[in-house]
């Protein structure tokens, strides 16, 4: 019954279905954790960490009447390390845990019906953290009874980064606008007809400016 539930939330999440709307980005199960998984840092920067329990109060994903569970937990350990409680990982006093509320529609169903979902919030933010050590980091938010949202970080060692050891300088011919967006398309990824990346020359500042005349 569970798994049911949170397969249909999944499904209901999931991007796939255009006329669905997001409950929050980077946020498809109730629990959310930010940075998301899969986010990558660069040893000793310096970043938050804000962890959320979401009670939707109807619609698909509704959750005890949209009471959030405040009984949560956030955990963090280095690959293979054990998990320990967030504050006491990064030397912190646990910082207090506040609430918000929103609303937004589920589909394009529920906008024509005027039937928005109330959201209710509980969270808590951890502020200029710092992980000096490489490699990757497990994050576990633990809510409503045993659920667990889990993100994956890496953090890399700016000394690591490879020096450069040969520039090669292009003389471009063949560059006209309809050449460059050829080639944007052709070697970037794109979602919704957005490049995902940028070429190198794209990325220099005021080549604008140029892209209409060459
Ligand atoms: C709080 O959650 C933990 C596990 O996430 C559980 O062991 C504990 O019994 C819960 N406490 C209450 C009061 O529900
Ligand atoms: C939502 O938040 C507002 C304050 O921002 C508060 O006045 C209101 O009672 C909250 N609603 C619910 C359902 O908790
Ligand atoms: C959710 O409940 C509110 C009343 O609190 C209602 O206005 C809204 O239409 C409901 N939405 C859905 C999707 O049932």
């Amino acid at each position: 019954m569970v798994y049911a539930a949170l397969l249909l939330g999944a499904l209901v999440a999931a991007p796939a279905f255009g006329q669905t709307f997001r409950r929050t980005a980077a946020c498809p199960q109730l629990g959310c954790v930010f940075p998301p998984d899969q986010t990558d840092f660069i040893a000793g920067q310096t970043f938050d960490l804000r962890i959320e329990v979401q009670a939707p109060a109807n619609g698909s994903e509704a959750y005890n009447n949209g009471q959030v569970d405040e009984n949560f937990s956030i955990k963090i350990g280095g690959q293979g390390a054990e998990l320990v409680d967030a504050a006491q990982f990064f030397g912190l006093s646990d910082p207090e845990a506040e609430k918000y509320n929103f609303t937004y529609y589920e589909d394009l169903f529920a906008e024509d019906a005027h039937a928005p979902t109330p959201v209710n919030v509980i969270a808590k933010s951890y502020r200029n953290l710092q992980l000096h050590t490489p490699g990757t980091y497990e994050v576990v938010l633990t809510y409503n009874n045993g659920e667990t949202t889990k993100a994956t970080w890496t953090v890399a060692d700016l000394a690591e980064k490879k020096k450069a050891k040969n520039v090669i300088f292009f003389v471009g011919d063949g560059m006209a606008g309809s050449m460059l967006s050829a080639a944007r398309l052709l070697g970037h990824k794109t979602i919704n007809g957005k490049y995902q990346s940028k070429l190198k020359l794209d990325e220099a500042p005021g080549y604008g400016s140029q892209m209409t005349h060459s």
